[in-house]
This record gives structure tokens, sequence and C-alpha cells, in this order.
């Protein structure tokens, strides 16, 4: 199944485009999401009106189109995907594709993204056996291009041999196997998030205004490079990630614990806003207003510091263990010496005044902090943090 998973798919110039109209049903039955983007040359073979009707989401078309790029910038659209198929990948795409050409959208997104990339090819088989294809096809393997066919038999150009484009069941199954092995297969990651609630009585709770998506975006990254995911999540209102184990917890003590539960794991990643302090006795009872009473007194005790217990584990503690850090002022320092004083081996730091607007925000702006120093990130989407996280993660684990 590819539930949550999104696929960013290009349509080349050839008579298979046909073929990518059921392609887009086939994957979209199997739960992914897909955004078309339909080169000229695909859009003399298949209108961009049933192109955009059977994916059910915008379809992209030009480069210079100024709206699309104020909407969601070409970079972005070409990182927001988990994968990027092309298909027909025609001879002239996979040329460009293998000298680094960007004269459009399609090829622009091609040479912009930090995604992998599967394509299915069709041409003519004298074009598939010609010798320039084949250098081509070599360079974007080399490249670590992903590829799915072609398949041999009867061509709509009337000649025989391999040339024709993958069936499109053959394509969501090269989909499936390069989403789920990817470079986190084998790996289990732990990632907790969202907010904790701490009881004050069975209907009042002190909070925190945490909305677990920078969590959430991080877990359906590694997703999407093949990790088993725990998802230890306080209640939180970003939409849960697909693909996980996911474990719902409410206040602290109950994280630890779901925590402790799912080791031993290859990595975890803390991402939570766990509240600092519960209510000593919370009480069972709701607590009554009484008129003239006193006031309730709350008093607090300390929550356990679950990055810190982990950190601080012998035999269990994963190999490497990631923390965030939301500070007001003076971030690096405080994230550098809250690095120390934790003993996890990352800090992902990050700025939450009012004024950058991140906490419950659809963006971040972090520095990552390791013993080799730090190391400042371009203001970018959670998701586009997630996924540069899950890629660090995964180069580290593969050490
Ligand atoms: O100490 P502070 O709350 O700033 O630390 C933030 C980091 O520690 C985050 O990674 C958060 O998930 C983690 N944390 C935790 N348990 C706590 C408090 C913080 O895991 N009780």
């Amino acid at each position: 199944m590819l539930s949550g998973r999104k696929i960013l798919l290009i349509i080349g110039g050839g008579i298979a485009a046909y073929k990518s109209l059921d392609l887009i049903r086939r994957l979209r039955d199997r739960g992914a999401s897909v955004v078309p983007v339909l080169t000229k040359g695909g859009a003399e073979f298949v209108t961009p009106l049933s192109v955009a009707a059977l994916a059910g989401e915008k379809l992209y078309r030009d480069l210079f189109d100024l709206g699309d790029e104020a909407e969601m910038g070409h970079i972005q659209l070409s990182r927001a995907a988990d994968l990027i198929v092309v298909a027909p990948a025609t001879a002239d795409l996979m040329a460009k594709m293998a000298n680094g050409q960007a004269n459009d959208l399609a090829t622009t997104l091609l040479l912009a993204t930090d995604k992998r990339v599967l394509i299915a090819p069709a041409m003519n088989v004298r074009m598939w056996e010609h010798a320039a294809t084949v250098r081509n096809a070599e360079k974007l393997k080399q490249d670590g291009i992903l590829s799915v066919g072609p398949d041999e038999g009867d061509m709509a150009c009337g000649e025989y041999g391999p040339g024709r484009m993958a069936e499109p069941l053959a394509i969501v199954a090269a989909v499936e196997d390069a989403l789920l092995n990817g470079p986190l297969k084998g790996k289990h990651v732990l990632v907790t998030s969202g907010p904790t609630h701490e009881p004050i009585d069975p209907v009042r709770y002190i909070a925190n205004r945490s909305s677990g998506a920078q969590g959430a975006a991080i877990a359906n990254a590694l997703v999407a490079l093949g990790a088993k995911v725990t998802f230890v999540t306080g209640p939180a209102h970003a939409e849960m990630p697909a693909g996980c184990v996911i474990v719902p917890v409410e206040t602290a003590d109950e994280m630890l614990a779901a925590v402790t539960k799912s080791l031993p794991v290859d990595a975890a990643v803390f991402a939570a806003a766990v509240a600092d302090w519960k209510v000593i006795s919370a009480s069972d009872k709701k607590i009554k207003k009484t008129k003239g009473a006193k006031l309730p007194v709350l008093e607090f005790s300390e929550n356990p510091d679950i990055l810190q217990t982990i950190s601080s584990m012998g035999k269990d503690r994963p190999k490497l263990v990631v923390g965030f850090a939301a500070e007001t002022d003076d971030v690096q320092k405080n994230a550098t010496d809250k690095r120390q004083r934790k003993g996890c081996d990352w800090i992902l730091a990050n700025d939450v005044s009012p004024a950058t607007g991140i906490m419950g925000g659809s963006e971040n702006d972090v520095t990552l902090i390791s013993d080799q120093g730090a190391e400042n990130w371009p203001r970018m989407s959670k998701i586009a943090v997630g996924q540069r996280l899950a890629d660090k993660i995964s180069d580290e684990l593969d050490d």
C-alpha cells in the first residue's frame, strides 16, 4: 500500500502518455496522492483536464506561470513528493536528464529535486537501441535514477521490439519497491511529537501550543525512506503521519513509558513539546467552583526528561538521539548547552518567539548542533525540514 505517499508524476510527450492516466488511477487506488506535471509534448497526447480530473490535484504545466511560482515554487514542488515518476520518459527527456538540462518545468523539477526519481522509458525501438539513448540510460543509472521497462512488443509505430512503456501495474510495483526499499529499510526509528496534557482534574489540563506538525513531517519523511517508524504522540492537531505505528499518549509519564516500551530502535527523534511540570495529586473528581471558598492552588512536580533519560541509557541507547531546542533568545548558545546537558547527539534548535510564526506555523528555521558544530539551515517548510533531517539520519545510520 502507498497510503499517505506523494508521487510527483511527470508525463512526457509520447503515445504511451495515455497509459499514464491509468497509472494515476492505480496509484491513487493504493492510497498515494499524485501531483501531475504535464509537459508540452505530453499535452499533445492527453488532455490537461483528464489528467487533473483523474489526479484530483492541481496540474502543473509551465515554469513561468507566476501564479504557480507564488503559490509553490518549482524547488518546493520538486521536493514535496516522496518520489518523482517520469512516465512516459521519452528519449528527449532522458537525454535532457542525463545532461542536466533544465529548460521547462519538468526538467527543472528533475534537476532541482533531492528525491529519488523513477523513469518508465517509452519510445520507438530504434530510438531505444540508439547508441545515444544507451549512453543516456547508462548515465542515468549511474546517477541513481531508477528505471522500469521498457517492455518488448508491438509498438504504436508498427515496429516490434523493446520500447513499449511498462504497464501501469508494473510501474506501481516499481514505485512500491522504491518507497519500501529505501535507504532506511530495516531501520527502526522512534519519533515523539505533539504536546503533552497534564491533568488538573478529569476535565481540566495544562497544555502548550505545539501542533505536532514538525514531528509528523519527520515521521512521514522517515517512512518515505523505508524506515519502520514508531510515532509516540501527545494530543496534537496536525494530521497523523501515514505508514507508522502510532502510539497515542496524554501525559509525559505515559510518553516515557511508551518510548521505553518501543526500544530498541536505531535512532530516536524527540520532537514532542513535553510539559516540564505536572500537577501534584491531580484530583480524580472535578474541582468545584464554590462561592466564597478559597481558590484552588496548583502545586507542581517535575516531569521526567524523556530525551535525557534515553540519551543516558546504557546498552539500549539508540545509535543516534536527536532532540529539539525551542528557544526565544540566544538560540545557538542555549541549544549547544542543552545538547551537552541532555547528552543527545544532535539538537535541532529553533527560535519560537511569537514574531517568527514558527510555533503552530508551517515553516521552520533551524540550526543543527552536533559535535561538528552548528549548521544553519535556510528557513523552509516543516515538511522540507523533516526530509532534510531524514536524509541526514539515513546517512548517519549508513556509516
Ligand atoms: O528542556 P527542553 O524542554 O527545552 O528540551 C527540549 C527537548 O527535550 C526536545 O527534544 C523535547 O522533546 C525533549 N524533552 C523530553 N522530555 C521532557 C522535556 C523535553 O523529551 N520532559
